[in-house]
């Protein structure tokens, strides 16, 4: 069974734990968009990995990771990563293969996303300055490059010439002339000599080994709301989170994903601007930030933190198809007297159940919220269901039934053992 697991709500949901659990079924992890920007956090044994750009399944030896055609690839920031695993002990020789049809993120990317961003001012998107809009803007605008153009280095070739095109191009828009498109042409030999040996035909390969039986998980990055067609545009980041992504992401038919599941945290939190219906801005929001350690897992930027939003978990489950949820970080509500969850947004007179398309209109939105009584028990690193508080079987029901979604996974801490699997 292949299995599609991405965020069900504005990303930072814990995929990275719940795709490193589930990864010992599994024989290949592959990621099909998004870039460094993501952030996956996996703590094994008490220890800290965080992944950017490499699957999360990279941690258990002999499985094989794959890094789509629709994920953007920041070369250093794709070599800093497997220094850092090489550090840990972690051999990824021979398991992790790059796409050759993967757009390159390149310095002046990052530029561009600095300038546009101080551009918007008050309108700012709050990106995490990774150059992955500008990045996937030169994809959309077909003069991107990519990892296979690497291979042919001549002076006179397709390469040499669209670098050069593009550099011009960023030094006319920011007004000096410090970048040499040559600079950029010899770093990107350097890359060449070091990515090579990882670039495959990732379509090819992913065919070829579910014709051989094996099983495949697709991890999702950033998360439904932050889509860039789905999500609380123009609030977003630059690529397909949502399942749809998979497909034109890897390059697979849509038979490849039997099974689609959503990852929510048992509260919301979002990072960066944009409207978020549940957002508690007083004790209570610091309180789920401080317990939950909600600070960005890239940039260390402090979550915005609210009640759980159904609405916006049953939008999820209807973009996504979702079969399962895996609910995470239940533990962090331990001790709360009361807890809500929002089932509806009151727009002026309207009660809405479902998330508007229009962003003003969201951010118009009232929660309606429902009360549910908390716990006072500690749920940390519980392993079965029935060993739960009852309220917080109640709240996971509560949850199950207002999102429509099965919970199939809860987590009750960091660490991969401290889980619920139902
Ligand atoms: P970008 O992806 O850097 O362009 O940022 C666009 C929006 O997506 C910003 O609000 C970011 O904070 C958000 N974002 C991007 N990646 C992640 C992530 O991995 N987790 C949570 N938010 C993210």
């Amino acid at each position: 069974m292949n299995l599609c697991v991405l965020g069900a709500q504005w990303g930072d949901e814990g995929k990275g734990k719940i795709v490193d659990l589930l990864t010992p079924r599994f024989s290949i992890v592959a990621r099909y968009q998004g870039g460094h920007n993501a952030g996956h956090t996996v703590y094994v044994r008490g220890q800290k990995f965080v992944l950017h750009l490499v699957p999360s399944g990279i941690l258990h030896p002999g499985v094989t990771c794959v890094i789509g055609n629709g994920v953007v690839v920041d070369p250093h920031a794709l070599f800093a990563e497997l220094d850092d695993l090489a550090r840990l002990g972690i051999d990824v020789n021979g398991r992790l293969l790059v796409s050759d049809k993967a757009h390159l993120i390149l310095s002046y990317h990052r530029e561009l996303e600095l300038l546009a961003e101080a551009r918007r001012g008050e309108r700012r998107i709050g990106t995490t300055s990774r150059g992955i809009g500008p990045a996937y803007e030169d994809k959309i605008g077909r003069r991107g490059i990519r990892v296979g153009d690497l291979a042919d280095q001549s002076a006179d070739g397709p390469l040499v010439g669209a670098v050069r095109e593009n550099v011009e191009a960023r030094n006319r828009l920011i007004g000096n002339l410090d970048l040499e498109w040559t600079v950029v042409v010899a770093d990107l030999r350097k890359v060449w000599t070091r990515l090579k040996p990882l670039v495959a035909d990732v379509s090819l390969y992913l065919f070829d080994a579910m014709a051989e039986g094996r099983a495949v998980m697709f991890e999702g990055a950033q998360g439904t709301l932050l889509d860039i067609d789905h999500g609380t545009y123009p609030y977003v980041t630059s690529s397909n989170g949502t399942t749809g992504g998979v497909l034109t992401g890897l390059g697979i038919g849509p038979r490849a994903v039997d099974q689609v599941m959503g990852v929510a945290k048992a509260y919301t939190t979002r990072v960066g601007e944009g409207p978020l219906p549940t957002e508690l801005h007083g004790a209570m929001g610091e309180r789920l930030r401080e317990t939950g350690q909600e600070y960005g897992a890239s940039t260390g930027r402090p979550r915005r933190c609210g009640w759980y939003d159904a609405v916006a978990v049953r939008y999820a489950a209807r973009v996504n198809g979702l079969d399962s949820l895996a609910i995470t970080k239940l533990d962090v509500l331990d001790g709360l007297d009361e807890l809500q969850v929002c089932t509806a947004y009151r727009c002026g007179n309207t009660v809405l159940r479902d998330m508007p398309g229009d962003v003003a209109q969201l951010a118009a939105c009232e929660p309606v919220y429902e009360s549910i009584a908390g716990w006072q028990e500690s749920t940390k690193g519980v392993t079965t269901f029935s060993a739960l508080p009852a309220a917080a079987q109640r709240y996971i029901r509560k949850l199950e039934e207002t999102s429509g979604v099965p919970a199939s996974i809860i987590s009750t801490g960091s660490d991969r053992e401290h889980t619920i699997i139902r």
